[in-house]
């Protein structure tokens, strides 16, 4: 089976990335939410995503206006009956999500691929919920959607092969992402590895072992990374990073997986870094 028609469930921050990432790879996209209205605002969001590209000469007019065209917006999960693949891209709640993949199931054709775009919740916990779960497989794509290369394919117990082939090609040679097999456990690769080094750095600013700026100027300097731990924390947002170090000591139960106090008492404080204007820096004008 080739892999052309997709389906997209949400508009949010993801839903609508990967909605544009396939409309400019030429596959034709229905994007379904919660309602109407959320729909029309997914709409809007990819298509005023276009138009900035072509605004900054990115982008053509005509391939926006192809793309656009090549995009149907829905209330109505039976909209996805004649995808090839189903993105789900929803709120993270397991409820919701279960529900979501019994309903998309019972609309899609036998051969159709399922996949969800969660970064916590089990693939085999979804893939369970369907009559497919040879066809259920985890594709996490990193924020922004249009602008980070990586996917990783996550493989549950259920996955076949032959699915995890199909995806690996669509992704890679549809979609041109870079991609990495990650197990079906809390965090899969990357997550795994990025929570308990940020973690680690909020513990040592905490502790008074060193200043902010210390430590952000020495993960650029020394390591060569782009951004320092706590620059990266309040960019992900503060709230984001400790409910993944949540997910993760509940899976895994190792202290280096423990939200630190600091951290604790930002996120009840509201300072959820760079979308609350306050974090670990000040973005306040
Ligand atoms: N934000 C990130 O950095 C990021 C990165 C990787 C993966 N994810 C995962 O992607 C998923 C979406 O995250 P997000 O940040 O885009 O969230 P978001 O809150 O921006 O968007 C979620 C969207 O889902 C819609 N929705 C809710 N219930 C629905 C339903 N029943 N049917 C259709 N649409 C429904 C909401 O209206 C909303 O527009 C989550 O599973 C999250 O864990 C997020």
């Amino acid at each position: 089976m080739k892999i052309s028609r997709i389906g997209v469930i949400g508009a949010g921050t993801m839903g609508a990335g990967i909605a544009e990432v396939s409309l400019r790879a030429g596959c034709p996209t229905v994007v379904v939410e919660a309602d109407d209205n959320a729909a029309q605002v997914g709409r809007d969001r990819i298509a005023e995503s276009l138009q900035r590209l072509v605004d900054r000469s990115k982008l053509s007019t005509n391939d926006a206006d192809a793309a656009l065209a090549n995009l149907e917006t829905s209330s109505q999960i039976e909209s996805v009956a004649n995808c090839d693949l189903v993105i789900e891209a929803a709120v993270e709640d397991e409820a919701i999500k279960l529900e979501l993949f019994e309903h998309i199931d019972a609309s899609l054709g036998a051969d159709a691929i399922l996949a969800s775009n969660t970064s916590s919740i089990p693939i085999i916990n979804l893939a369970m919920a369907t009559r497919r779960p040879d066809k259920v497989v985890g594709l996490h794509f990193f924020n922004p959607a249009t602008v980070q290369p990586l996917v990783e394919i996550v493989r549950a117990l259920t996955t076949s092969d032959e699915t995890m082939a199909q995806i690996d090609e669509f992704a890679t040679t549809t979609l041109s992402k870079t991609t990495i097999e990650a197990p079906d456990r809390a965090g899969f690769i990357v997550n795994r590895l990025l929570i308990p080094y940020l973690l680690s750095a909020v513990r040592m600013f905490d502790d008074g072992v060193a200043t902010r700026d210390d430590i952000d100027a020495g993960m650029r300097g020394g390591c060569a990374h782009p951004m320092g731990p706590l620059e990266l924390c309040d960019l992900i947002g503060l709230d984001i990073v400790k409910a993944v170090a949540d997910v993760l000591f509940e899976e895994f139960a190792s202290a280096e997986c423990i939200s630190p106090p600091l951290l604790n008492r930002m996120v009840a404080a509201g300072r959820l870094g760079r979308k609350t204007e306050c974090g670990f820096y000040d973005y306040n004008g």
